[in-house]
């Protein structure tokens, strides 16, 4: 049994990977901490709680705490041709739940204090929220079991540049000082991810049963792939983060130091430096066993 706080910036496979995670007997969710990235905050943050609500109910006590509307510097860039308009394609009602009171940085501060036990970040967007929290609060450093980032391109060309992924791109500051902190990082790049996709040809049923989540699931990818008729399959990015935090074996990783480049026209490319360092950069996947996690845990919980 895992607790983790995941924080997030729905996102079609954000969306995925929130599922996955309330879904699942190994995890226990202690919040959601949302940050701009594929969508602006205020997008990213309706859509936590329009699938929180959706998932669980009007009565659901799962904190979604706000955070960042901007990079450590400058703005996001945002990607809504990906994800579609409101960034999840589909528009869930809207939800009767609020924000937790509390900064996302501070919940992360907060419940790792109160934490009896190890907690897990699971960070599925850019890392501005986790940065701020680890300068707001230097004991996080001690007290985090891990942080599993969803980020970086290492011996693959990236998705935003040639060099740079998503999450990495979007704050490389931001990455940089969390990869410098000392807290372990398990660094789930596209490396890996982009093997382990959701494929056009196997919908409309990519999910199954009658479950919210199937039903969901099978919804936003029915309309991304019908709104983006070049796209053969959805990559399962920030899925296979929460996979690997459910069961590591889907992972092969190597201890190495990360750092990221900031600026020009390298800017987030992640470069690392293996034989020791407090990451391990996941460079094998085991394909068929992640993507049917994913797609159990999606499938499960039967409403
Ligand atoms: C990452 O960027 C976002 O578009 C996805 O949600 C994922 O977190 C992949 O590069
Ligand atoms: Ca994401």
């Amino acid at each position: 049994m895992c607790t983790v706080i995941i924080d997030t910036d729905p996102g079609v496979d954000d969306a995925l990977a929130l599922m996955m995670a309330m879904n699942s007997p190994d995890l226990v969710v202690e919040g959601i901490t949302t940050v701009g990235g594929n969508a602006t905050l205020s997008d990213t943050t309706d859509n936590a709680l329009r699938l929180v609500e959706h998932l669980q109910g009007k009565q659901s006590v799962m904190p979604v705490a706000v955070g960042a509307d901007r990079p450590l510097r400058g703005s996001f860039t945002h990607a809504y041709h990906v994800h579609g308009s409101g960034g999840l394609g589909v528009r869930l009602p809207a939800p009767t739940l609020r924000p937790y009171g509390m900064s996302a940085a501070d919940f992360m501060c907060d419940r790792a204090a109160a934490s009896a036990g190890p907690l897990t970040v699971i960070a599925l967007g850019p890392l501005t929220n986790v940065a701020a929290a680890l300068d707001t609060c230097p004991e996080l450093v001690g007290a985090l079991a891990e942080i599993v980032v969803m980020g970086g391109a290492f011996d693959v060309p990236g998705n935003v540049t040639p060099h740079a992924e998503f999450n990495i791109y979007e704050d490389p500051w931001a990455a940089n000082a969390v990869f410098a902190s000392g807290v372990p990082a398990t660094v789930v790049g596209l490396d890996v991810t982009r093997q382990t996709s959701m494929h056009r040809r196997a919908g409309p049923r990519w999910f199954e049963g009658a479950s919210r989540s199937a039903v969901l699931g099978n919804r936003i990818l029915a309309d991304r792939f019908r709104e983006r008729d070049d796209f053969q399959e959805f990559y399962l990015h920030d899925p296979l983060a929460v996979a690997a935090a459910i069961d590591p074996d889907v992972l092969t990783c190597r201890p190495a130091q990360v750092t990221v480049v900031t600026d020009g026209e390298e800017r987030g490319r992640t470069l690392a430096t293996y034989g020791e360092g407090t990451a391990r950069v996941a460079v094998e996947v085991d394909v068929e066993r992640a993507v049917e996690l994913v797609r159990s845990l999606i499938s499960d919980n039967r409403a």
